[in-house]
C-alpha cells in the first residue's frame, strides 16, 4: 500500500489505474481507524479492483466549539491497519493541500434542507463541510463507488442526495454499523468517555432498540414514542439532544403509508455526544 499526501501523485496513481481499466472504490475517513472503518474497506474491496482510503480531519466540518484540535490523529496505526485490510492507496493530505486558500471563502456544497435537520440543527455548517470535502475527494479520486457507514445515517443521506443532485457517476454504498459487544456503535470519539460514561453509553442503542420494537409491534404515535425514548435516555443517565422517527429515504416526517423508517438519536454523555440509529420496516 502506498501513501500519498500531495495531489499530483494521487492523480498519477489514479490515472494509471484508470488507463489499465481498473475500477476504483473510495473510503473517506478522518482516521483513528477502528473495526467500523475497516468493514468499509472490506466492502470497497468487494466493489472494485482498487481501493483508495482517505484520512483527513476536515476542519470545515467542525464547529468552533467542537473538537477539531483534540480529534485523535493516529496516522501510523491507521497505515498499518489499512495495509492489513488490503487498501491499495492511502491519501493523507495536509490541510493546506485540501484548502490552499484557507476555508474562509472556499466554494461550498450545500445539500439544502437535509443538512439543517436533526444533526444539522445542532451542528450548523457541519454537513456543508462534509459535502464539500467529499465532493473534492470525488473529483480527485473519480471513484466508481464510495463507501459510507450507516452509523452516520444522515451523512449517508446527504452524500446520496449530493451525488444524485450533482450527477456524479459514483455508486454510494452503505455499510452496516459495527458495534462493541454491548451494542455501543464504534466511534473514534468513544475515547472521550470516562469509565463511568462508557458504562452508560450502550443505553443509546438500547433505547433505539426499544423504540424499534414498539414500531415493529404496530405503535404509530410517533411523538409519543419519541417522548418515551427521550425519557428512557434521561433515565439511563444520558442527556438527549434529539430522538426522532423519520422516513428512511429522505429523513422527512413519515406519513401513514410509509413503511421504511429509521429511528435516530443523539445524547450527551460527559463531553462526548454519541449518535446512533436503527432502520425499521413496518407492516
Ligand atoms: P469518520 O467519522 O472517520 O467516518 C468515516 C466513515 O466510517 C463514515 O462513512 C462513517 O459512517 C463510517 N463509520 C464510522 N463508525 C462506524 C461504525 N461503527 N460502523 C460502520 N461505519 C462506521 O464520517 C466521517 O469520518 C467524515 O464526516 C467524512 C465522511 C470522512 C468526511 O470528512
Amino acid at each position: 500500500m502506498e501513501t500519498v499526501s500531495a495531489l499530483q501523485p494521487l492523480r498519477e496513481r489514479i490515472g494509471a489505474w484508470r488507463r489499465s481499466g481498473a475500477s476504483i472504490a473510495l473510503v473517506p475517513t478522518m482516521g483513528n481507524l477502528h473495526a467500523g472503518h475497516l468493514a468499509l474497506v472490506h466492502e470497497a474491496r468487494a466493489a472494485a479492483r482498487r481501493v483508495v482510503v482517505s484520512v483527513f480531519v476536515n476542519p470545515l466540518q467542525f464547529g468552533p466549539a467542537e473538537d477539531y484540535s483534540a480529534y485523535p490523529r493516529t496516522l501510523e496505526e491507521d497505515r498499518t491497519a489499512l495495509e492489513g485490510a488490503g487498501a491499495d492507496l492511502l491519501f493523507a493530505p495536509a490541510v493546506e493541500t485540501v484548502y490552499p486558500a484557507g476555508t474562509g471563502s472556499v466554494t461550498r456544497v450545500e445539500v439544502a434542507g437535509l443538512s439543517d435537520v436533526l444533526e444539522g440543527a445542532f451542528r450548523p455548517g457541519h454537513f456543508v463541510g462534509v459535502a464539500t470535502v467529499v465532493a473534492k475527494l470525488f473529483n480527485l479520486v473519480q471513484p466508481d463507488a464510495a463507501v459510507f457507514g450507516e452509523k452516520d445515517y444522515q451523512q449517508l443521506a446527504v452524500i446520496r442526495r449530493m451525488t444524485t443532485d450533482l450527477s456524479w457517476p459514483v455508486d454510494i454504498l452503505a455499510a452496516p454499523t459495527v458495534r462493541e459487544s454491548d451494542g455501543l456503535a464504534m466511534s473514534s470519539r468513544n475515547r472521550y468517555l470516562s469509565q463511568a460514561e462508557r458504562a452508560l453509553a450502550p443505553g443509546l442503542y438500547r433505547t433505539l432498540q426499544g423504540l424499534a420494537r414498539r414500531l415493529a409491534q404496530g405503535e404509530r404515535d410517533l411523538p409519543g414514542l419519541e417522548r418515551a425514548g427521550w425519557e428512557t435516555l434521561g433515565g439511563a443517565g444520558l442527556r438527549p439532544e434529539y430522538v426522532a422517527v423519520r422516513r428512511a429515504g429522505d429523513l422527512e416526517q413519515p406519513g401513514p403509508g410509509d413503511r421504511d423508517l429509521v429511528a435516530l438519536a443523539s445524547a450527551w454523555l460527559g463531553r462526548a455526544r454519541p449518535i446512533d440509529n436503527i432502520r425499521v420496516s413496518v407492516g
